[in-house]
């Protein structure tokens, strides 16, 4: 059986994929400068770190801050805008975005390049650096980036982790990684016709116990929603969970703990030990 990464890169990659039908790739960019409160947001890069791109609301209001999210992307691609409605969208819901990657850059990044993005939002060399509230951080990623995102689960800076349509390669690795981490874990999955479905169903059945966790799965497999406006369902959830988890929100909280909304929207969802999320409002 093919590697399941090196899957993942080919699905990213690929034009035609593995059989006759053309393969849902995941973000193929999108559209849309975001809808929330901060919005909207645009992309910029800055040279003290250069292999990102970093998300922004475009007017910051003066005296607010901002948590932070590093992204990785599917295939784990370097180019920073593969996301970019979708996290457009997170940010003009006051969050500054780090995504792995330079605009229109090429190849493939890794996981040590997310921890280069760390180091420097807590190198204080960003211009953004009177924004941004280093205290909350969340490393997530879609697909080869979620494995990406995984790599950081040990760093005490990192508060969060967000496992979109991904999962680990193999029970080993599930057990070796997963199985360790007890800060909180959310996933968004594509349901069963997700290439990851298997492996996001098994890291979160493999979570310690105590560890606070939210699975959804979205019947539409692996390509998600990333390329409709502003992220379309996946864009809706992904808001939730960093309204909620980064800036304290509790009536974001609500999507995660009562199953209501997310029910209402398609999303098939489990969840355990969600009262182990607190979060101060910012
Ligand atoms: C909190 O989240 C809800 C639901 O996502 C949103 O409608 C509301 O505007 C948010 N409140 C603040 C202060 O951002």
């Amino acid at each position: 059986m093919m590697n399941f990464k090196t899957l993942f890169v080919v699905l990213a990659t690929a034009t035609t994929g593995l059989n006759a039908n053309p393969v849902p790739q995941g973000g193929n960019q999108g559209s849309g400068s975001g809808t929330g409160p901060f919005g909207p947001a645009s992309y910029s890069t800055e040279g003290s770190l250069s292999s990102h791109t970093l998300y922004a609301p475009k007017n910051i209001p003066s005296g607010s801050k901002l948590p932070i999210l590093i992204w990785g992307n599917g295939g784990c691609s370097a180019n920073g805008l593969d996301f970019q409605g979708f996290l457009n969208e997170i940010s003009s819901h006051g969050v500054f975005v780090i995504s792995q990657g330079t605009p229109n850059g090429r190849g493939q990044t890794n996981s040590g390049q997310m921890k280069t993005a760390l180091d420097w939002v807590f190198s204080g060399s960003s211009k953004y650096h009177q924004y941004l509230e280093k205290s909350r951080v969340s490393v997530s990623g879609m697909s080869c980036g979620g494995v990406e995102a995984y790599d950081l689960a040990g760093d005490s800076r990192v508060g969060n982790i967000g496992i979109f349509n991904s999962g680990l390669m193999s029970p080993a690795d599930s057990q070796r990684i997963a199985a360790t981490i007890r800060k909180p874990v959310f996933f968004f999955l594509g349901g069963r016709g997700d290439i990851a479905y298997e492996n996001g169903e098994r890291d979160y059945r493999v979570l310690p116990q105590g560890t606070p966790s939210w699975k959804g799965n979205l019947d539409v497999g692996h390509g998600g929603t990333y390329s409709q406006p502003n992220g379309g369902k996946f864009g809706v959830a992904a808001v939730r969970f960093f309204q909620w988890t980064l800036r304290g929100n509790a009536t974001a909280s609500q999507f995660f703990t009562n199953d209501a909304e997310a029910t209402q929207a398609g999303w098939q969802v489990e969840k355990k030990n969600l009262n182990g999320v607190q979060v101060t409002p910012l």
